[in-house]
């Protein structure tokens, strides 16, 4: 692909719908962008005495992290902000001091719960985190998905009903994308 794109989803779930969600995704993109879920699963907790020393899983995620030319983030909401492990993450990635592997990677942000104005709040807060990892993140349009029956297909498509919005959100995600990678 001409443009690695990571995929950071923010619930460990098995049937975790913003995972759900993140795959319909990848498949209303274009040809030549590549995406890639990060495990993250697998961090430990941050811990600053670990930096010069991190867990084989720490230094293959921050690997992971330089390697992306942009990021795709389909996180929950919890508790009205976004979810440890996703924080947990960021935060690895973001050290040690002088070595922040986010930095310079257009993002987008986009989620799904179960009630109609989920994930506005933690969007919001990831927004914050990411402006300090120096991460160029799309303003517009926003995405707030609210699960029903029939959302995705079968097959882990997107349904009828909300495939146009979401093929344009794409779509504006994807331009985004190619302003930074060539
Ligand atoms: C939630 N949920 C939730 N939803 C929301 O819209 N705002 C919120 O603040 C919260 N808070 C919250 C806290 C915790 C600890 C849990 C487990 C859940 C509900 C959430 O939207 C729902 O469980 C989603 O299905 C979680 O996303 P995944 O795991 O399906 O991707």
């Amino acid at each position: 692909a001409d443009c690695r794109i990571a995929v950071l989803v923010g619930s460990l779930r098995k049937e975790s719908l913003n995972r759900r969600l993140s795959r319909a995704l990848t498949g209303l993109a274009p040809e030549g962008f590549g995406f890639h879920e990060l495990r993250i699963d697998d961090l430990p907790l941050y811990n600053q005495d670990e930096d010069e020393h991190p867990a084989a899983s720490v230094d293959r995620f921050r690997k992971d992290v330089s390697r992306a030319d942009a990021l795709l983030i389909v996180t929950p909401e919890y508790n009205r902000s976004i979810p440890g492990v996703l924080k947990n993450a960021l935060d690895q990635g973001s050290r040690p001091m002088g070595h922040n592997a986010w930095a310079g990677k257009p993002a987008g942000v986009i989620g799904i719960a179960l009630g109609s104005c989920g994930t506005a709040l933690a969007q919001q807060h990831l927004r914050n985190i990411l402006a300090v990892l120096n991460v160029p993140t799309m303003a517009q349009p926003e995405a707030f998905i609210g699960y029903y029956d029939g959302l995705f297909t079968d097959e882990g498509g997107i349904g009828e009903r909300s495939r146009e919005f979401l093929q344009s959100w794409m779509d504006k995600y994807i331009a985004w994308v190619k302003l930074f990678c060539s």
